[in-house]
């Protein structure tokens, strides 16, 4: 093939992608021919629109039974007192009892949370109460005493009677924080009465406990 015939040959082929290419988009304002346009833009269904593609039809689809939520552990107890004392058998406190940060910041916790109603040193004469709420029992009485670390979490948990559960807004190590300030309270008020409280002695000591009942 001589050097003219080649260049008029590669000439035509040019001629003829640009041709093609005219031919087949001839609107410049429009994307070009997509080939399997799906891959890039697939189809969407809103939440609540119905779906051909699951056996129900629908597009929000049931978590599988026993699905838990990334990061959270399942408790198995039910809002009954049973498991109430369940819980005070089997729930032990994960926290370092001797951690000053957990003591502070469960004193924060009950300052904040608790203190309305069972009152700043744990009576029961919080302002809420004072205003005709239902006035709860002393925390440093002594069924609170008995009450075991455990069921003590079970009903900041599930609440119990006219206490409301507090699971939504205390982490639950923040409940293990106020927890564990109570049996603080509870050691600094009655050092020497019986306590299930695993409180180490010096916590017992009221100069060491922020913001402790003398
Ligand atoms: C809205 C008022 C209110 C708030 C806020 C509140 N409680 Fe209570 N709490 C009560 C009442 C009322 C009871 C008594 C429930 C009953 O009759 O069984 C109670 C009971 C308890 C008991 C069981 C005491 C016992 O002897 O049976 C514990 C422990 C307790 N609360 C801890 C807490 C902690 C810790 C907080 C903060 C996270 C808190 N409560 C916040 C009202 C409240």
């Amino acid at each position: 093939m001589g050097r003219v015939a080649l260049n008029g040959f590669l000439f035509l082929a040019v001629a003829v992608l640009v041709a093609a290419g005219w031919i087949l988009s001839p609107d410049l304002t429009k994307p070009n021919f997509e080939f399997l346009p799906q891959m890039a833009h697939s189809p969407r269904y809103n939440a609540f629109a119905p779906n051909p593609n699951f056996g129900d039809g629908s597009t929000l689809q049931r978590p599988e039974p026993g699905t838990i939520a990334r990061g959270s552990m399942p408790l198995h107890y039910a809002a009954t007192p049973q498991d109430a004392l369940r819980a005070g058998e089997e729930l032990k406190s994960p926290l370092d009892l001797s951690s000053v940060r957990a003591r502070e910041r469960g004193a924060f916790v009950f300052s904040k949370f608790c203190a309305v109603c069972h009152g700043a040193g744990g009576t029961g004469n919080g302002p809420v109460a004072q205003r005709g709420y239902p006035a709860p029992p002393s925390l440093l009485a002594e069924h609170a005493l008995k009450m075991k670390d455990g069921q003590l979490f079970h009903v900041l948990t599930y609440g119990q009677n006219n206490m409301p559960s507090y699971a939504s807004q205390l982490s639950r190590e923040d409940r293990w924080n106020a927890i564990l300030y109570v049996r603080t309270m509870q050691a600094a008020a009655a050092p020497a009465a019986p306590s299930t409280s695993p409180l180490k002695a010096a916590q017992a000591d009221p100069a060491k406990v922020p913001g402790g009942q003398p």
